[in-house]
Order: C-alpha cells, then sequence, then structure tokens
C-alpha cells in the first residue's frame, strides 16, 4: 500500500487499474465527468469523524457537546450532514447561519461567533433563535443586551475569555496570547462577568476560549481550561457566578503529510477530560458542560482536491509539473507554508521516483502547492490528487485571476453527487453593474 493513503479519507484504495478509488468512486471517472479543480468529500469519512469526537469525549466526560466549526468548510449538504450526526454547530456570520439554515440546521443548535457581529447580524440571529451568542467584547455585550430585550429573546451567552496561553503554533493561528485580538483579556474578566449577571435580557451560562488552530499538544488546553476555571471560582464567590458549560474550542490537530504525525483525539479527551474533572474538585466547582468546537479535525481528512497537469517545465535545480488550480482554490501553502501530500491518482501504485515542485496557475511566484513532491513520472494530462483538503480551502478560496471556483463532488458507496457546480463566466460578472 502507498503510505500517503494514512492522510486520505478512510474509504481510499486502489482499484486494479492503479487509479485511486474514493467512496468506492474512481477518481479518474469523478475528474472526467466534473472536470478539475474538483473537491471530492468522503461522506463517510465525514460521519466517522464526528462519531468519533462524540464518543471519544463522551466515553471520559459524558456532558460533553461537540459543535463543528463551519468556517472550516460549510455547505448545505454537509450542515444536513452534521444535523443528522446530533453535532452542534459554530457560526461567526450570517452568511454561515443562512447556509446552515438552508442545510435544515437547527439554529438552538448553534453557536454564533466573532469579535465584530453587526447589529444587524446579531438582530438576525436573535430573530432566528440561535441557541448559544459567544460574546467576544464589553461593546458587543451592551449591544446584543439592548437588541435581545428589543426581540423579546432571551439568548444563552458564553463570554469569550483570552487565558493568555500560547498554543505553540503558526502565529497566524494562535489566538489565546495576551494580546490577542479575540475575547475579553483575564484581567477584565471578572468586571464584564459582573456586568453580563446585571443584564437580565441575557442568559450568562459560561465561558469560552479558543487558543488557536492545528495545535498538537495537550498542555495548552489545559492551561487555559486552569485560567477559565480560577477565573469562573472567583466570580462565584464575588458575584455568584455559576459556570454551566465551558466551551474550550478546536484547534485539535490534523495530520497533513506522513512526516508529520498528530496525536490522536482520544489522547487529547483523557489529559483534557481528567484535568476538567480534577480541578473543578479543587475549586469546588460543579463539574460544567464541556462544549468543543472542532472544525478542521471533521472535514480535513474527508476532502480531496484533483488536479489535472498541464505543463512541465525543467529549470535550474527544478522541475515545475504545473496544475490547472492552486492559490485561487488552496492559499494555505502561501499563507501558511502549509505542507501537502501528493498522489497520482491514476498511476497510484507506481513507484515514486521523481522529486518536482507542483506549482499552481495563478500570477504569482508564491503560487506553488509542493514545493518538494515526490511523484511518478507524470505527463501533461495526468490526474493528481492532494490530500487533507476539507478544511480551510474552499472557504478561502478567491476569483484571484478570475479563476473559477472549483466543482464539489460528495461520494458515497459507489455513487457521486455533484453539490456545488463550477463557477461559470457568467458567474463573474453577475453581481456587476455598468
Ligand atoms: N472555534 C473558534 C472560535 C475558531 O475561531 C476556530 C477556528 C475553531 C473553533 C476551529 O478550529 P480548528 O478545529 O478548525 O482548528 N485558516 C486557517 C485556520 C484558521 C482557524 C480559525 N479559527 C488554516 O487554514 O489553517
Amino acid at each position: 500500500m502507498n503510505p500517503k493513503l494514512t492522510v486520505f479519507p478512510t474509504t481510499a484504495e486502489i482499484n486494479h487499474q492503479g487509479h485511486l478509488v474514493l467512496g468506492g468512486v474512481d477518481t479518474i471517472e469523478l475528474a472526467g465527468r466534473y472536470g478539475t479543480p474538483l473537491y471530492v468529500f468522503d461522506e463517510a469519512t465525514l460521519r466517522s469523524r464526528c462519531r468519533n469526537f462524540q464518543r471519544v469525549f463522551t466515553e471520559r466526560y459524558s456532558d460533553t457537546a461537540v459543535t463543528y466549526a463551519s468556517k472550516a468548510f460549510l455547505h448545505s449538504a454537509l450542515a444536513a450532514i452534521l444535523s443528522e450526526e446530533g453535532m452542534g454547530l459554530d457560526i461567526v456570520s450570517a452568511g454561515e447561519l443562512h447556509i446552515a439554515e438552508s442545510g435544515g440546521f437547527p439554529p438552538e443548535r448553534m453557536y454564533y461567533h466573532g469579535n465584530n457581529k453587526s447589529a444587524d447580524e446579531l438582530r438576525l440571529a436573535l430573530e432566528r433563535r440561535v441557541g448559544h451568542i459567544v460574546v467576544d467584547n464589553r461593546d458587543e455585550l451592551e449591544l446584543l443586551a439592548g437588541l435581545a430585550e428589543e426581540c423579546g429573546y432571551t439568548p444563552k451567552v458564553l463570554l469569550r475569555i483570552t487565558p493568555g496561553v500560547d498554543a505553540h503554533t503558526h502565529g497566524h493561528l494562535t489566538t489565546g496570547a495576551v494580546g490577542s485580538k479575540f475575547g475579553i483579556p483575564l484581567e477584565q474578566a471578572g468586571e464584564v462577568i459582573a456586568r453580563a449577571l446585571a443584564l437580565t435580557s441575557l442568559d450568562l451560562v459560561g465561558l469560552h476560549f479558543h487558543i488557536g488552530s492545528m495545535i498538537s499538544e495537550y498542555q495548552p488546553y489545559l492551561d487555559a481550561i486552569d485560567a477559565a476555571l480560577e477565573l469562573a471560582a472567583e466570580a462565584a464567590q464575588k458575584y455568584g457566578f455559576i459556570l454551566v458549560e465551558l466551551d474550550i474550542g478546536g484547534g485539535f490537530g490534523v495530520q497533513y503529510t506522513i512526516d508529520n504525525p498528530m496525536p490522536a483525539i482520544d489522547c487529547f479527551a483523557d489529559h483534557i477530560a481528567t484535568h476538567l474533572i480534577e480541578r473543578c474538585k479543587d475549586l469546588f466547582l460543579p463539574p460544567p458542560q464541556l462544549v468543543i468546537e472542532p472544525g478542521r479535525a471533521i472535514v480535513a481528512q474527508a476532502g480531496v482536491a484533483l488536479y489535472r497537469v498541464g505543463t512541465i517545465k525543467d529549470v535550474t535545480g527544478h522541475r515545475y509539473v504545473a496544475v490547472d488550480g492552486g492559490m485561487a482554490d488552496n492559499i494555505r501553502p502561501a499563507l501558511y507554508d502549509a505542507r501537502y501530500e501528493i498522489l497520482s491518482a491514476g498511476k497510484a501504485n507506481a513507484p515514486e521516483t521523481e522529486q518536482v515542485a507542483i506549482a499552481g496557475r495563478y500570477c504569482e511566484t508564491g503560487d506553488i502547492i509542493i514545493k518538494q513532491a515526490l511523484v511518478p513520472p507524470l505527463v501533461t494530462g495526468d490526474v493528481v490528487a492532494i490530500p487533507v483538503c476539507g478544511a480551510y480551502c474552499l472557504p478561502m478560496a478567491s476569483n484571484y485571476n478570475a479563476a473559477l471556483k472549483p466543482a464539489i463532488v460528495m461520494v458515497a458507496n459507489g455513487e457521486s453527487r455533484l453539490i456545488r457546480r463550477r463557477e461559470t463566466l457568467e458567474d463573474l460578472t453577475r453581481g456587476d453593474t455598468v
């Protein structure tokens, strides 16, 4: 077996023709039928990731709510699956609320995040009866209290705190350190809790933090839990605050390349559950409901990007293999130096004897998807598959160079269905007025 298959969806296999198969569907056929670039999502992997998170956490801490962070990827078909799987949903905009609702996701299971929600967005969330609003700052608290009063609906509120913890991840992906733009600094949090308790149009039920993304260590979560519980214990004494819910955010690291494995979710869950139970005892706090918000860890490995090879060029020190996508559909290599594997979808068992750079087609020197990729000899027209593209590729996609955003298919049990058509040239000018 090609070891790269370990980072592909759980249904990935190689058929007798040497083609990569996902969800029982030959990827060469998918590329032919729907065109490339094509994003393929494996329904079985999506569902098993949801179930695994729920099982692993509830086995160790029974009162856990698993809430998917939809910024990682959202589509109405995915919202429907998440709803069936009993997940909660993090949203950060009226747009995400709209997509989730169009998939039939119940608003009462949504958590509305964001550091600068507009009054219109908050009003919409209240009208739709979004279950939880995660308040980021004092201004938002006052604004929301006024709107909730007007609307006659009392939302459950979590206050986002900045626990002052470095999650040891990429600088762009750390969100819980002192000085972050997200959340309420610890030294101000007591006062904000007191104010929230005094606002009768809001129901303050707990605290939230999110310390970053692609986190590979459990210790930062434990440090942040300590900060939140100590704050809660102090606020309990001073203001009678009861911590009913503790939302510890997402950020669980995902394996993108075979040389960079990540701890299993079980490992995070073991340490988080044990620590939370112990620290609550120490501080005489009743154990709160635990809310976790994985985004990447649910969808990343469920998604595969298929590209077709175009020009191949040898320059000093490099062979560039250019494909028909790149930074317009996956900005992550350019933005975070993210690394990926690649597999020749039609020659998945062939010896990988060449080292090449996989270049995107867009007009930026930084548009290199993989700097050093190990591949079998590739020729123009070959289809290549990049795994772990389910998270933060499509939601961050752009129309740079007037690129058409890719089509998306869902595969399951040997069938594929188009869940988003490829953009057309007309889409590019649809909103224009001359
Ligand atoms: N909760 C909150 C409040 C968040 O801001 C995020 C992600 C999550 C949960 C989910 O984090 P995850 O489990 O997916 O790591 N564009 C970047 C990732 C940005 C993450 C933003 N916040 C990337 O492509 O790596």
